[in-house]
């Protein structure tokens, strides 16, 4: 069909289903102007405030008949982009998301249109596996690992572990992707204390359970501690109990503290359990120079997630799983042939139509089989900043959590937490007259203080019982003004609050 066959097929059918294809281009125009000034984020974030008003304009009945294309855009100008999420505000520090800047939005917005699915032979496929390996190459990980993007860290450490589920089972002579696990021996994941939960549900998904992820404790620095993880597997040994996989985190979610890697390889290997690495938030955090020495031997880990929705801001959906042995990855995920996918391809002839062969097939490497080209958004960026773009906001980042603590520990009034490992700095007011249940209580009042009033947005977390504030930077948008700021309200809210109590 040309064009013009469309446009004709489009209007003949155009009486009550009224989707629109052939006003792409002013649908985009006329959202423009309410983004961008989202996207400057000027003024108060009302809309927690106005949320009755909101709620009321938008959750209404199905419309039995459409309203047509003007009317949804009038209600995304109006209504729903004033009132969408603003963690991409420079004062927002709280998660380890943000919005995503001009380069991934555009990427994404033309791999919606263009690159509805990654499969096949065209320019989205091959995207993802040259971002793939630009991501190896910037995290110096070994060129023949196969990666493979997925919805996010939840997912890319589900990934990880199925594949590490596979190895092991198939250690003792079951081939849990075909079989299941039911009456095999126990496994056990170990992984610190701090370990992010998607890695517990992740266990529970997979049939091995989250009561046998092992927490084990953290030493003075927030980090696994080699010792009680060598005591627990010996124990575990004797009992008959085998060690499935490790999880080393390289930036846990509260802290930003890393796992000692390196020792955790060794104990891997004296143990005969797979590495996983769980680098959603810090796998990163390795461009600064300052603290690349603690992801020594992340090179022999087995598999490693990282998300690229979190430090290089690409928009949401996009994590990504690197594993060792492409060939378990893949007999963990595999997808069975259908006939309907299959049979549409070409054995071994020519490909003259990208119909006639998959491209590389990344539905064999994770959970989903349609999947958007996520590969795009990451090259995008990539292109735009290069490696030593993306290094100075990883190095920026982390000098400001040092900036913080530097602040804090020059002010009175207020105590560090947590010291700074990469973007992370917890620290707490304290004036060093009330007991620890009070302090707790304030700074959590702080926080909600912060939160409602004013421009500076951290999240809080418990240290060793204790409440503090935790500003983590991965946003590009932070400028110093907003570190320092935060610092200062921090300090004069709980003045002010304490003398109140
Ligand atoms: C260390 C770590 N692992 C996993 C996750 C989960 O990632 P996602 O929220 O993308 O599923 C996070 C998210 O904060 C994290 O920090």
């Amino acid at each position: 069909m040309n064009s013009t066959d469309l446009k004709h097929h489009a209007q003949a059918s155009a009486s009550l289903d009224k989707a629109d294809s052939d006003h792409l281009s002013d649908a985009i125009s006329s959202i423009l102007p309410a983004l961008t000034a989202f996207y400057e984020f000027e003024g108060e974030d009302l809309a927690g405030r106005n949320v009755e008003e909101w709620k009321q304009r938008l959750g209404t009945p199905l419309p039995l008949n459409g309203e047509g294309l003007d009317a949804v855009l009038q209600e995304l100008v109006n209504t729903v982009i004033p009132n969408g999420l603003r963690n991409g505000h420079p004062g927002f520090s709280g998660w380890v998301t943000t919005s995503p800047t001009s380069s991934g939005a555009a990427a994404h917005l033309a791999a919606s249109i263009a690159g509805s699915q990654r499969y096949w032979i065209q320019a989205f496929n091959f995207l993802e596996t040259v971002s793939l390996n630009w991501l190896k190459e910037l995290l110096e990980l070994p060129a023949t690992w196969q990666g493979t993007y997925t919805s996010g860290g939840s997912s890319a450490n589900l990934v990880g572990l199925g594949a590490a589920r596979q190895w092991a089972y198939e250690q003792i002579g079951i081939d849990p992707s075909s079989t299941g696990i039911g009456g095999a021996p126990p496994f056990r994941i170990y992984a610190s204390s701090e370990v992010h939960h998607v890695v517990n549900r992740a266990a529970a998904v997979l049939g091995i359970g989250r009561r046998s992820v092992v927490g084990i404790p953290t030493d003075n620095d927030h980090r696994l501690s080699i010792t009680e993880l060598e005591k627990q597997l010996k124990a575990d040994a004797l009992k008959g109990i085998r060690p499935m996989a490790l999880v080393a985190t390289a930036g846990t979610v509260n802290i930003g503290s890393i796992d000692p890697i390196e020792q955790m390889a060794d104990l891997a290997e004296q143990y005969g359990a797979w590495l996983h690495v769980d680098g959603a938030y810090g796998l990163f955090g390795k461009l600064d120079e300052r603290v690349k020495p603690l992801y020594k031997g992340l090179e022999r880990a087995d598999s490693a997630a990282a998300d690229p929705h979190k430090w290089l801001a690409a928009p949401l959906g996009n994590g990504v799983t690197f594993v060792r042995d492409a060939a378990i990855l893949s007999r963990a995920f595999t997808l069975e042939p259908a006939a309907y996918l299959e049979g549409s391809t070409l054995q071994d002839g020519n490909v003259v139509s990208p119909f006639d062969d998959f491209g590389v097939p990344y539905y064999d490497f994770n959970l989903d089989q349609s999947a958007p080209s996520r590969g795009v958004a990451v090259w995008a960026i990539l292109k735009e900043i290069g490696a030593s773009g993306f290094k100075e906001r990883v190095v920026r980042h982390n000098s400001f959590a040092r900036l913080i603590a530097e602040q804090v520990e020059s002010n009175p009034v207020l105590e560090v937490v947590a010291e700074p490992v990469l973007s992370i700095c917890c620290f707490r007011y304290n004036n060093g007259k009330m007991s620890e249940d009070e302090l707790n209580r304030l700074n959590a009042l702080i926080a909600a203080r912060l939160r409602s009033e004013s421009q500076f947005v951290p999240s809080t977390t418990v240290v060793k019982g204790r409440y503090a504030i935790r500003p983590c930077y991965i946003n590009p948008r932070v400028r110093e003004v907003d570190v320092t700021g935060l610092v200062e309200r921090v300090s004069e809210l709980g003045n002010e609050m304490s003398r109140q109590l």
